[in-house]
């Protein structure tokens, strides 16, 4: 059989420091399991840009056959895109966004269809009259500029919902532990929070707990993973009023590699849907995707079970042909 040929492709991840990067690498590695011909390094730029830019560097220097970006800011990373585009290096850019025109393929979320979901969601909830709070994802990402700007567009059809305070907290739940008690005792009037991610939202609800406020204050978070601790469990028991999904998208990025390094048919902006989770369809979702979660490491038990059955039997073709060359 003709061999498939050996592709290479760098990944560089603006972070792994959470359980939604995990999954996306999980859904990478599954992906990959199929292709045994593929190789994928990763580096991990902890939240740096400055790191980050150098990553990209190495893998252009490199010359990978493709390139895996999820930037952690959308600005500073752009030129890179350009550079990898003029060496004829795909780039697929995933979740987080750069400015760059120049990149092959996209595959995320739409985060400002996350935003309005959440103010129509806030809304209705609150019969179209209170104050919200907002906290608000790394400042220059491009999911936290368009989880802002949706939210604040959602809301602008209400004229009584009104957003008094804002809190940048770059993804992490720490800086809302620390700042949120301050700005709440501020703005007492607050009814509910949004959260551009379940980590800072699932924070949120401990402050809020804390200070005496979790029947009066609401909060939605954004993310909706499954697994305990994360988005699904947090609606299911109550603590986040609803988190909207956003899926992390690891195979289909595998899979539109691919496609684009065999010259197959590709669609350049891959949207992955969002819907709001709350207490009336939690059970729903979570049954659906734990049994494909089963299902998914399933497959991966058999394809696993496979490449062992065809490594043993290379092995065994060797030995034999070692035993007749004898
Ligand atoms: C994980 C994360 C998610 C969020 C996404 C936005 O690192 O913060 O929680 O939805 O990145 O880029």
């Amino acid at each position: 059989a003709a061999r498939e040929p050996v592709y290479r492709i760098g990944f560089s991840q603006c972070t792994t420091a959470d359980a939604w990067r995990q999954a996306m690498l999980a859904g990478m590695e599954k992906e990959l399991s199929f292709h045994p011909n593929v190789q994928l390094q990763m580096l991990d730029a902890r939240n740096d840009t400055e790191l980050q830019r150098r990553h990209i560097q190495e893998f252009i220097r490199q010359r990978v056959d493709a390139l895996l970006i999820s930037p952690n800011q959308a600005t500073p990373l752009a030129d890179l895109v350009d550079t990898a585009a003029a060496h004829h290096i795909p780039v697929i850019i995933l979740d987080r966004r750069t400015t760059s025109p120049h990149y092959t393929a996209y595959v995320g979320g739409n985060s400002l269809e996350v935003g309005r979901t959440a103010g129509r969601y806030a809304a209705q909830l609150l019969h179209e009259r209170g104050q919200v709070l907002e906290i608000l994802g790394r400042p220059g990402s491009s999911p936290a500029t368009e989880r802002h700007l949706g939210f604040v567009q959602a809301l602008a059809q209400h004229p009584n919902m009104q957003l008094v305070a804002q809190l940048p907290a770059a993804w992490q739940s720490d800086l809302v532990l620390a700042q949120l008690p301050a700005l709440l005792r501020a703005h007492p009037g607050v009814r509910l929070i949004f959260a551009h991610n379940d980590p800072m939202a699932r924070a949120a609800h401990q402050v809020v707990q804390q200070l005496g406020l979790a029947r009066r204050i609401r909060i939605i978070g954004v993310d909706g993973l499954p697994g305990p601790g994360n988005g699904l469990q947090l609606v299911a028991n109550g603590t986040l009023q609803a988190t909207l999904l956003y899926s992390p998208g690891g195979e289909e990025a595998i899979r539109t590699a691919l496609r684009i390094l065999s010259h197959e048919h590709y669609t350049k902006d891959n949207i992955l849907v969002t819907m709001v989770v709350d207490s009336t369809n939690v059970q729903a979702v979570r049954g659906q995707t734990e049994r494909l979660l089963a299902q998914q490491s399933d497959l991966f038990r058999q394809q696993q079970r496979w490449q062992q059955q065809q490594q043993r039997y290379n092995n065994q073709s060797l030995l034999v042909y070692l035993l007749l060359a004898s």
